[in-house]
């Protein structure tokens, strides 16, 4: 069961291209394209003579034309030409979705269309700012419930054990990292400390760091499926931590930023769109290469143990899982998810919103 009226990354905008391009997102058949002006346009991907795919047609002046019989359909899914100049039957149609481009996403409003609002999608600027944020981005296909993802993004303490050889470091370090978790408007956003700790080797790699550092991590969780984190360190000693801010220049050391976009395909299977910009180094294109090999050696460790999870999970649906330390933001942005879910189903059984807007 998904939340429907929500703003999903469907795509990267550089992968819509001249031809269409078909994804299933929320177990739903969806073909993209870029009509003559240059707008993307998301359509159900059935053409509704004959149900083919309109993943097989071509993109034409007048908008997408089906690769079967030619019935060529706008980007609003208004059928606008039947070959040979034959009448259009009444309720020649298609749904279309409404998608939005922004700072390199597609995003696309998977509810009813009256109830997209564009105000609420996310802001990004980074991804608009290579003078400061060079970036790189990637889009992978998880093999698992798109919760998992958000799961493990939500508690870092498996960076130790997942990714001892990149980011992590010693478990240790993770394990006895500083915690302040807060509610935001909409989500949660925690920030973890690891004062005076010893870089793991990603970092000595990027920035050279020769002592020990002070590092963190902030993360912030934006319904229904995004993750962005500020990560970075400086040099130990150089600044102190007072009621969660840092009074130090951050801005001297080294960071980056994480996007993380996780739009489910499946219940059990998910689109992870993430992209890596290097708030450092940023007039050396190979800085920025070099922070995505690594961020990408990374995401393929926590793919691995995603999907093996998720493989455990469905052989075992009744088996105990329990809870420890290092799960209060991960169970509260569950419940964000959960709360948001159970107002949906309330408002499509016309009963009243009995859900408290609190996440807790
Ligand atoms: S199936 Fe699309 S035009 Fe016939
Ligand atoms: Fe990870």
């Amino acid at each position: 069961m998904f939340v429907r009226n929500a703003w999903y990354v469907a795509a990267w905008t550089d992968e819509i291209g001249e031809r269409p391009f078909a994804r299933r997102i929320l177990d739903e058949a969806i073909v993209l394209f870029r009509d003559a002006s240059g707008t993307v346009a998301a359509l159900e991907d059935r053409c509704c003579h004959r149900g083919t795919p309109l993943v097989f047609g071509r993109v034409v002046t007048q908008g997408l034309e089906c690769g079967y019989h030619g019935l060529i359909f706008d980007g609003a899914g208004k059928c606008v030409l039947v070959p040979g100049g034959h009448l259009v039957p009444p309720g020649a149609r298609v749904r279309s979705y409404p998608v939005v481009e922004k700072n390199q996403f597609v995003w696309i409003w998977m509810g009813d269309p009256k109830r997209a609002d564009y105000s609420l999608v996310l802001d990004y600027p980074y991804h608009d700012d290579p003078r400061h944020w060079p970036h790189k981005h990637t889009v992978y296909r998880m093999h698992c419930d798109y919760m998992l993802v958000i799961d493990n993004l939500m508690d870092l303490s498996h960076l130790g054990y997942v990714h001892g050889g990149t980011v992590g470091g010693a478990p240790a370090t993770h394990v006895e990292a500083k915690m302040h978790t807060t509610r935001t408007a909409t989500g949660v956003k925690f920030d973890r400390w690891m004062l005076d700790s010893v870089p793991p080797p990603t970092y000595v790699a990027a920035a050279g760091f020769e002592g020990r550092i002070d590092r963190w991590q902030e993360t912030e969780f934006f319904p229904i499926s995004t993750v962005v984190q500020w990560i970075g360190a400086v040099s130990a000693g150089t600044g102190s931590l007072r009621n969660w801010k840092y009074e130090g220049d951050r801005s001297a050391g080294f960071s980056f930023r994480l996007f993380h976009g996780i739009t489910p395909e499946t219940a059990t299977s998910c689109y992870y769109f993430w992209s890596v910009a290097n708030g450092y180094r940023q007039n050396e294109a190979s800085a920025t290469e070099q922070l995505f090999n690594e961020t990408a050696r990374t995401f393929d460790q926590d793919k691995a143990i995603l999907e093996a999870q998720q493989i455990r999970m469905l052989e075992t649906p009744d088996g105990p899982l329990i809870d420890i330390h290092g799960d209060g933001p991960r169970i509260q942005a569950r419940r964000v998810v959960d709360r948001l879910l159970a107002e949906e189903n309330a408002n499509a059984a016309g009963q009243p919103i009995i859900v408290s807007r609190s996440a807790g």
